[in-house]
């Protein structure tokens, strides 16, 4: 039976979140002199710390209470403090598949928590029975799941991840920082089912705005509360905000990129096929595909001395590119370099 409180670290338990100024007096009008702020200025006033206006745009948007909504400084914030808030350092575990993205591991380590890999099939897809056993053997207190997986591109089965998140009394963190991209419904449509459920969504993909470092966290009010409760008091600077209310007011905008984007991963898959040293192109419901390439590492370190950046994920998987989606002209000039290797 999941039990919220049995899983919070004491300490987290037992905190009194820090009260901002801004905090205790909600109105925006007045002569403020209770932040030991500059009055002169454009830029010198705290920003909202509850970034209200952004979260009830949010909210509408996907149907659910504003209190089922938590920003954070880019969706790695989140990360973090998911494990700040429940995992003991040097005892807790937590878990997640391999491959996957990289942040999972390195706010473990930073966290000095055991982060127990389970290796997905060679679809790329979660074995079921493996994942259910290793859970229940290590009872990690939070389970990340990405889907549509970096730097696989394939989103995982509806049907495992509803199983793992009926099976444990930890958190279950569905990463969907590629949702946008995808055929496949968000889970945001099935937040109230699951009171252990942090959904992570990202400004920084298909909204443009990676540099503005928005990211999101839907979830039950109290593990909304408990986020907010131990985020820094001004996480997410007013020009940010700002960013991504703009970008929620230009839907247009953000359609006619998606859309770019998708045609151009299509640019991307067509040509591909046509070239003989890639042996294979992992299906993507991502901005991003996955390939399998002679010579991996040689053709990598080639196209970085044309002044194109692939990412090399041979390390993780044998002979493998991750390639973002660009602009069309960019795809064509990836693509006629790849010609010429
Ligand atoms: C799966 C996944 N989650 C989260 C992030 C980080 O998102 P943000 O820019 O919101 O911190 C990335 C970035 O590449 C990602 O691939």
């Amino acid at each position: 039976m999941f039990n919220l409180n049995s899983i919070i670290r004491p300490n987290i338990l037992a905190l009194k979140a820090y009260s901002s100024a801004r905090d205790e007096y909600k109105g925006s009008e007045g002569i403020f002199l209770d932040a030991n702020e500059n009055p002169y200025g454009s830029l010198n006033r705290y920003p909202d710390p509850n970034q209200l206006t952004l979260k009830s745009m949010l909210a509408e948007r996907s149907a659910v209470k504003k209190e089922n909504v938590f920003i954070g400084n880019g969706s790695d914030e989140l990360i973090d403090l998911a494990f700040r808030i429940f995992c003991i350092p040097g005892k807790d575990k937590a878990f997640t598949f391999s491959p996957t993205y990289g942040m999972y591991n390195v706010s473990a380590a930073i966290n000095d928590v055991e982060l127990i890999e389970s290796p997905l099939d060679s679809e790329f897809q979660i074995n079921l029975n493996l994942a259910l056993a290793t859970i229940n053997k290590n009872k990690p207190k939070l389970i990340f799941i990405c889907s549509p997986n970096n730097p696989t591109g394939n989103t995982l089965r509806i049907s495992d991840i509803e199983s793992i998140l009926n099976s444990t009394n930890g958190i279950v963190i569905i990463d969907e920082a590629y949702i946008d991209f995808s055929n496949s419904p968000s889970w945001l449509t099935r937040l109230n089912k699951f009171p252990n459920l942090i959904i992570l969504q990202t400004f920084s993909k298909a909204r443009g705005l990676a540099s503005a470092r928005i990211g999101i966290g839907y979830s039950t009010p109290e593990i909304i509360a408990l986020l907010n409760k131990a985020k820094p008091p001004y996480n997410v600077s007013q020009l940010n905000q700002k960013a991504a209310i703009q970008s929620l007011n230009n839907e247009a905008q953000y359609q006619t990129n998606l859309k770019l984007i998708i045609a151009g991963k299509k640019q991307l898959e067509l040509a591909f096929r046509q070239i003989r040293s890639i042996k294979k192109i992992y299906p993507s419901e991502a901005n991003f595909i996955l390939i399998k390439i002679d010579n991996a590492e040689l053709v990598y370190n080639s196209l970085c001395n044309m002044n194109i950046i692939t990412r090399n994920r041979s390390a993780i998987i044998a002979n493998t590119l991750r390639i973002s989606i660009g602009s069309k002209e960019e795809n064509e000039e990836l693509i006629n370099a790849l010609k010429t290797l």
